[in-house]
C-alpha cells in the first residue's frame, strides 16, 4: 500500500480510510489496557496519534521498541479521535520498527532544549517542533521566490561559486587554492606564486552572483540567481553568516525606482505566500516564539513601505529622542541600531533608504548628480534591519572606471565588466535579500543560526 504523508491525513482523510504511514516516534505512552505514540513525518507541525492495541502481533516486543526517535512504519485503519487535540486518530494493525533510539542516549527528549543546545547536536534538531517548522517556512519561502520570478519572466541564472573578483570590493573573502600550504611557490619578489595554482590565478568563493548576473541581464533583460554566497567576516552576530543564501535580481531597462518597486512587491509576494502554505507554523511561531509574527506580516502585506534618502533619514537620526551607541552623522554608514530605529520605532514598517553617500557604498552603484551620493536603496526590516541591499548600477564606461580606480581596484581586472559598458549598455538595476535575514523576519527567530540546516559561523563547521 502507498504511505501517506501525516500532513494530507491530517487535514483530508476521513475515518475507516486504511492507510500506511513512515516516520519517526515522538513520544509514546502504555497504559494498562492500550498504549499509544505520537508518530512525525516532518510533513506537519502536528503529529499523528497512533492507537496500539494489545491484540497487535508481538504487542509486549513492539512496545520496548516504540522509544522517543524511534523510525516506524504503521499500517492501520483512521478512526474518529475521541481525545482532544485532534479530530482523526490511527488505529494500528500492524507496526514495523526499523530503527530503535536508546532513551539512555537519545538527547532529544520531551521537554523544551534551548537553541544554543540544539546547535550542538545539528544533526538531530530539525526533529523538534520549532526547527521543523522554521525548515518547512524556510521551503516555501523558496518555493515562493520561484513563482514570483517565473511568473514575471525572470529568467534562473545560475552564477559562479568560485570566481577570481571581489564583487563588493569589500576583501571579505574566502580564498579557493590547491597548492600545498607547507610549500607555497613563490615569485621572484618572495609572493606566493598563484599562476602555479589550479586556476592559474588568485581565486575565491563567490560574495554575490551579481556580476554574473548584469552579463546575463545583458541578454535575457530580467534574470534572478539563487545560490549559497560566502563572506570571510568575522562578525559574531545574530545576523550574520560566513555562509548564506542570496537572491538576486537584476534588471536591464530599470532605474532605482523599478527596483524598489519590485523589492517590495516582492516581500509581500513572499509573505503571503508562506501564510498561504503554512498557516499551522505561522500560527506556532506567533505562539510560541514571537507574538508579533502575524502582525508583522499582515503590516508587511498591506502597508506601503516607506522610502527616505540617506541624507533624510539621517537628519531623522539626530532629532531621535534616544541615545545611540554609534555616532550619526552625514557620510558614516549606517549601524544596525539606526536601521532598527528607523523600521522599529519610528516608521514601524519596511523602510527604503536611497542615495548614500558614494564613499561608503560598492563601486558599480550609479553616480548621482551631486557626485556626492549613488543609486543605492537598502530595505530596512524591524528587528532585523538591513534586508536587501541594492542599486541602480553605473552604466558609463568612463565613470566606472573612475570609481574602480578611486576605489583601488585595477579595472583590467574587470575588463568583461567593462565590456557590457561598451556593448550595448543600458541603465539597469538590481537587488539582493540575505535569504536567510528573510526566513529570520518571516519567523521571529531571533538567531540566524537557526533558520539555516547548517550554519557556518566563525570557528564553527560542524555538520
Ligand atoms: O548588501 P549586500 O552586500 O549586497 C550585495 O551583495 C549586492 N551585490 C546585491 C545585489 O545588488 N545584487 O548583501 C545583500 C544582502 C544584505 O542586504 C543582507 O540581507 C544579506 O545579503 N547579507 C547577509 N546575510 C547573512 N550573513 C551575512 N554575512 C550577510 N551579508 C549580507
Ligand atoms: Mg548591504
Amino acid at each position: 500500500m502507498e504511505t501517506r504523508r501525516i500532513v494530507d491525513i491530517l487535514r483530508n482523510a476521513q475515518p475507516d480510510e486504511s492507510v500506511t504511514i513512515q516516520g519517526w516516534v515522538r513520544t509514546k505512552r502504555a497504559l494498562k489496557d492500550f498504549s499509544f505514540m505520537e508518530v512525525n513525518d516532518g510533513s506537519f507541525m502536528e503529529n499523528l496519534q497512533v492507537i496500539l492495541n494489545p491484540d497487535l502481533p508481538d504487542y509486549e516486543n513492539i512496545l520496548k521498541q516504540l522509544n522517543t526517535g524511534a523510525s516506524v512504519e504503521v499500517n492501520g485503519i483512521l478512526s474518529p479521535s475521541p481525545g482532544k487535540g485532534q479530530r482523526i486518530e490511527l488505529k494500528a494493525s500492524q507496526v514495523k520498527v526499523y530503527g530503535e533510539a536508546n532513551p539512555e542516549t537519545y538527547p532529544l527528549q520531551k521537554k523544551r532544549h534551548s537553541f544554543e543546545f540544539l546547535r550542538t547536536i545539528g544533526h538531530l534538531r530539525s526533529r523538534t517542533n520549532t526547527l521543523g517548522a522554521v525548515f518547512r517556512v524556510r521551503n516555501a519561502c523558496a518555493h515562493a521566490i520561484h513563482q514570483f520570478f517565473q511568473e514575471r519572466g525572470f529568467l534562473w541564472v545560475h552564477t559562479p561559486i568560485i570566481t577570481a573578483n571581489d564583487c563588493e570590493g569589500a576583501g571579505e573573502l574566502f580564498t579557493v587554492t590547491n597548492l600545498n600550504l607547507k610549500e607555497m611557490p613563490q615569485t621572484e619578489t618572495g609572493e606566493i606564486d598563484y599562476s602555479q595554482d589550479f586556476f592559474g590565478r588568485k581565486a575565491y568563493l563567490t560574495v554575490s552572483g551579481q556580476l554574473q548576473a548584469e552579463v546575463m541581464a545583458m541578454t535575457f533583460r530580467d534574470v534572478y540567481t539563487f545560490g549559497p554566497t560566502f563572506r570571510a567576516e568575522n562578525s559574531n552576530t545574530s545576523r550574520h553568516l560566513a555562509e548564506f543564501w542570496m537572491v538576486e535580481p537584476e534588471m536591464a531597462f530599470c532605474d532605482l525606482s523599478g527596483d524598489m518597486d519590485l523589492a517590495e512587491e516582492f516581500l509581500k509576494y513572499i509573505f503571503k505566500s508562506v501564510l498561504e502554505k503554512c498557516p499551522e507554523d505561522m500560527e506556532f511561531f506567533n505562539k510560541r516564539i514571537d507574538d508579533s509574527v502575524l502582525a508583522t506580516a499582515d503590516n508587511i502585506i498591506n502597508n506601503q513601505f516607506e522610502r527616505v534618502t540617506y541624507t533624510e533619514a539621517i537628519a531623522l537620526l539626530e532629532k531621535a529622542k534616544r541615545k545611540f551607541e554609534y555616532p550619526v552623522s552625514w557620510g558614516l554608514d549606517l549601524q544596525s541600531e539606526h536601521e532598527r530605529y528607523l523600521a522599529e520605532e519610528l516608521f514601524k514598517k519596511p523602510v527604503i533608504v536611497t542615495d548614500y553617500p558614494v564613499e561608503i557604498k560598492a563601486f558599480y552603484m550609479r553616480l548621482n548628480e551631486d557626485e556626492k551620493t549613488v543609486r543605492a536603496m537598502d530595505v530596512l526590516a524591524p528587528n532585523i534591519g538591513e534586508i536587501i541591499g541594492g542599486s541602480q548600477r553605473e552604466e558609463r564606461l568612463d565613470i566606472l572606471e573612475q570609481r574602480l580606480q578611486a576605489q583601488g581596484m585595477n579595472p583590467e581586472d574587470l575588463w568583461w565588466y567593462l565590456d557590457l559598458r561598451r556593448y550595448g549598455t543600458v541603465p539597469h538595476a538590481g537587488f539582493g535579500l540575505g535569504f536567510e535575514r528573510l526566513v529570520q523576519f518571516m519567523t521571529g527567530m531571533g538567531n540566524i543560526r537557526d533558520v539555516i540546516p547548517f550554519p557556518r559561523t566563525p570557528l564553527s563547521a560542524e555538520f
